[in-house]
């Protein structure tokens, strides 16, 4: 799976995770989530979060489908960059307030290792050097267009000079080449960011006035907005789109509409992966009375590539147990091991990974260092599994609350 979303094969698809609890899924999708990288959105949600009451269902799986969509932007800028060799603000008095000065223009020596230049500054280009703290020595790039001074460190040199041994600023080569240069920016964003930095540009002239009016959903002309521009940057290959993951825990809890809006949008041509997990079995759809594989209407089911999950065997308990052991610095001895091995395969896998915890703290209550077979039979006693409680329940029928 993580193959298929790194090349972008799958998108507009949906896998579903089915199987028993405690048989990995919510597991196996945290692992897909690390596997993908930084640069691939993996966005996780719990299908009960839909029904929050601040937004639509439907607007809240938008935004989180569009969440999953990221889009690399390329962007060729001619920047001047280089080491600040000499400058010189300009100051006069603010022209309200006599005692502050303000400043009016100046000039800037860049230089790389190669060359060098003069640049004389209006009052905009002034401020932002001293906004930006800008001194002799740093590393400096300005982009004209943009009017944007950026500090990118100090140079090598004008830190030796200075001899700090402790220093908070970022020490960086000083550029070669010439100062006016080409040079590629890269950045990934989400089509949700696009869609929210272009409803905030939209904001109409009402809402700011009367205010209150600015609400949290987004329109359908943003996004149609949005997705116009981002097809015109990649037609012009200023742009490339990486479709990621939504993943939707507990998809049984999403209801007959809000499937079909899935069903809709993962048509779509941009659409993410969705991976959805489930440990029902065959029940009624929710917000209908038919019933279906899953909880899921068939037309959904029919579209999804469908995975299964087993609980997990003898062996396969004993790994996960030593991952966890390792994980939470518990120190079991071998015979404990297996002995937590055999009751995960009596019980659950969750029990056994539970009883970790409260073995370990009787073992250094008791002011040993290993965490024995002895330990977890105590803990065994102390806390029951889901069958035990049951037999509990029948032998004490009659005399628990009703
Ligand atoms: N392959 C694995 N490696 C390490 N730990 C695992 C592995 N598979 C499952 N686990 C652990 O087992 C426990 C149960 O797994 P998980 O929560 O993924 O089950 P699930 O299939 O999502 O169950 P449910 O249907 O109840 O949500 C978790 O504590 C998880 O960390
Ligand atoms: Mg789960």
């Amino acid at each position: 799976m993580v193959q298929m979303v790194k090349k972008g094969k799958f998108a507009g698809r949906a896998i579903l995770l089915a199987g028993p609890p405690g048989t990995g899924k919510t597991a196996l999708a945290l692992a897909i989530a690390k596997e993908l990288g930084k640069d691939v959105p993996f966005v996780p949600i719990s299908a009960s979060e839909i029904y929050s009451t601040e937004m639509k269902k439907t607007e809240f799986l938008m935004q989180a489908l569009r969440k999953a969509i990221g889009v690399r932007i390329h962007e060729l800028r001619r920047i001047y960059e280089g080491k600040v060799e000499e400058l010189s603000i300009q100051q006069e008095p603010h022209p309200y307030n006599p005692f502050v000065k303000v400043p009016v223009g100046g000039t800037v020596r860049l230089s790389t290792k190669d060359s060098s230049q003069r640049l004389k500054m209006d009052q905009a280009f002034a401020t932002a050097m001293v906004r930006q703290g800008v001194e002799v020595g740093d590393v400096i790039q300005i982009d004209p267009e943009a009017g944007r001074v950026v500090k990118l460190g100090k140079s090598k040199e004008a830190a030796q000079k200075e001899g700090y041994d402790l220093s908070a600023v970022q020490v960086v080569e000083v550029p070669t080449g010439p100062i006016l240069k080409n040079k590629e920016f890269v950045y990934t964003v989400t089509l949700h960011d696009l869609d929210v930095s272009q409803a905030r540009a939209g904001v109409s002239v009402v809402s700011l006035l009367f205010g209150g009016e600015e609400s949290k959903e987004i329109s359908n002309e943003v996004r149609r907005t949005v997705d116009e521009a981002v097809k015109e940057w990649v037609e012009q290959g200023r742009a490339e789109i990486l479709p990621g993951v939504v993943f939707i825990d507990e998809c049984s809890m999403l209801d007959v509409e809000t499937f079909s809006f899935l069903t809709k949008a993962m048509e779509q041509e941009l659409s993410p992966i969705i991976i959805f997990a489930t440990n029902r079995g065959v029940t009624v759809v929710r917000g209908t009375d038919f019933q279906s594989p899953h909880g899921i209407p068939l037309d959904l089911l029919d579209r999804m590539l469908i995975i299964p999950t087993y609980p997990y065997k003898r062996d396969e308990i004993l790994e996960i147990l030593k991952i966890r052991a390792r994980a939470e610095k518990v120190n079991l001895t071998e015979e404990a091991l297996n002995y937590l091995a055999d009751l995960g395969a009596q019980t659950s896998l969750r029990y056994v990974v539970q009883l970790i915890a409260p073995a370990s703290e009787l073992a250094s209550q008791q002011g040993s260092k290993q965490v024995t077979k002895e330990h977890v039979e105590q803990a065994r006693q102390l806390f029951v599994d889901v069958s035990r409680s049951v037999r509990h329940l029948r032998e004490f029928e009659a005399r628990m609350l009703k």
